[in-house]
């Protein structure tokens, strides 16, 4: 398709607009050429002094399963925050989340790999660049996402769980549950103005 047709225009405009973080999934395994395939899109991203700086770390099966208790662990750093933020039935919906991450069969996790003539801000922004690559990439072959900081409470686990070996060097800056959707939540609503100056 014509990356300049009005057609494509309409395309990526709802595959943005209608991405919506995804809290609850099937159970259904995704097929692990599946998974490479949209975190190498993920690849594609731009990133400060084309350094590519983005590590991805997989989690499925009883990994995945294992990784549930600390995902619970991270939830005692947020509670006390999110009870006073959210209402009542959102804060059960979340520590639900948190307590099984709503089933989601893949969890991918992003580091950096931080280089002393690289900025410190844009190795993070070059990973999170990558990730959103990812966040759509699922969208458009039908599966949920949610991109989660949480992770980022318990980093010291996080970096166990995976390997310090593996995690020599790198720097832990989000997660993302991945699989197919088992809800339609709303939009959350956008604020759009105030949001640009023009000088
Ligand atoms: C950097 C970042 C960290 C986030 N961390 C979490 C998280 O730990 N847990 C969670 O449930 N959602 C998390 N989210 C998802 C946001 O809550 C969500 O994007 C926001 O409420 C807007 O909703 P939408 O993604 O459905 O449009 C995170 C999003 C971003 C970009």
């Amino acid at each position: 398709m014509d990356h300049h047709s009005k057609e494509f225009q309409k395309a990526l405009s709802s595959l943005i607009q209608e991405r919506r973080s995804i809290r609850k999934y099937k159970k259904d395994p995704l097929p692990k050429e599946l998974i490479e395939k949209i975190i190498l899109q993920g690849c594609w991203a731009p990133s400060g002094k084309n350094l590519q700086n983005w590590r991805f770390f997989v989690a499925t099966g009883n990994k995945r399963d294992e990784y549930l208790k600390l995902s619970q662990k991270s939830w005692l750093s947020l509670k006390d925050v999110l009870q006073k933020k959210l209402k009542p039935s959102l804060y059960e919906f979340t520590e639900r989340f948190f307590f099984t991450l709503g089933d989601a069969p893949v969890i991918i996790f992003c580091y950096s790999n931080n280089h002393p003539e690289e900025k410190y801000k844009t190795s993070i922004g070059s990973v999170y660049m990558a990730a959103e690559n990812i966040i759509l990439t699922a969208q458009a072959h039908g599966l949920g996402t949610c991109a989660m900081g949480a992770p980022l409470e318990i980093k010291e686990d996080v970096d166990n769980f995976i390997g310090k070996e593996k995690v020599k060097d790198l720097e832990l800056i989000c997660a993302i549950a991945m699989g197919y959707p088992d809800h339609v939540p709303p939009a959350a609503p956008r604020q759009l103005e105030g949001r640009i100056t023009w000088l």
